[in-house]
């Protein structure tokens, strides 16, 4: 079974009613499940990890680097425009990365069309809303069947 990673930063548990306007109604359950339902029929598993703490995700980073994590796709909140350790964490990492945003983040305030996480990513979804999620794992099981 193919295993992924999904992690998400500070204040993402507060979707469904944090600011519909920018990330839509659909609850962080919601999210997860509409990536669980693209990667099972394609016999991957979606483990999930959301955290207001930034040295517990950094931690289920490294943790990341021999549990068998196949793919991680992250959603890191704010910690994407100013968390150099999470940079480094995800550097470590030697598996496919996407960086996935609810909304677009080059289409609001000016700090946060700045990702320091960017560059230490495969690529990066911003703007689709919940739609993100299947594209997301789309996206890492194509890197995986590129790396295989
Ligand atoms: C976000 C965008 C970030 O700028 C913001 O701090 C979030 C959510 C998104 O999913 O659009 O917490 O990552």
């Amino acid at each position: 079974m193919t295993r992924i990673l999904l992690l998400h930063g500070p204040n993402l548990s507060q979707l469904g009613s944090r600011d519909p306007a920018q990330y839509g109604t659909a609850t962080l359950d919601e999210v997860v499940a509409a990536a669980r339902a693209e990667a099972t029929p394609a016999g991957a598993d979606v483990e999930h990890f959301q955290t207001e703490h930034e040295g517990l995700l950094l931690e289920r980073l490294h943790t990341a680097r021999t549990d068998g994590t196949a793919a991680v796709i992250i959603n890191a909140g704010a910690w994407t425009h100013t968390s150099y350790a999470l940079h480094d964490a995800l550097e470590l990492l030697e598996v496919p990365k996407i960086e996935l945003h609810l909304s677009n983040i080059h289409a609001r305030e000016a700090f946060r069309s700045t990702s320091v996480i960017a560059p230490v990513c495969d690529g990066s979804i911003a703007g689709f809303g919940i739609d993100g999620y299947p594209l997301a794992v789309r996206a890492a099981l194509a890197l995986l069947g590129r790396r295989a």
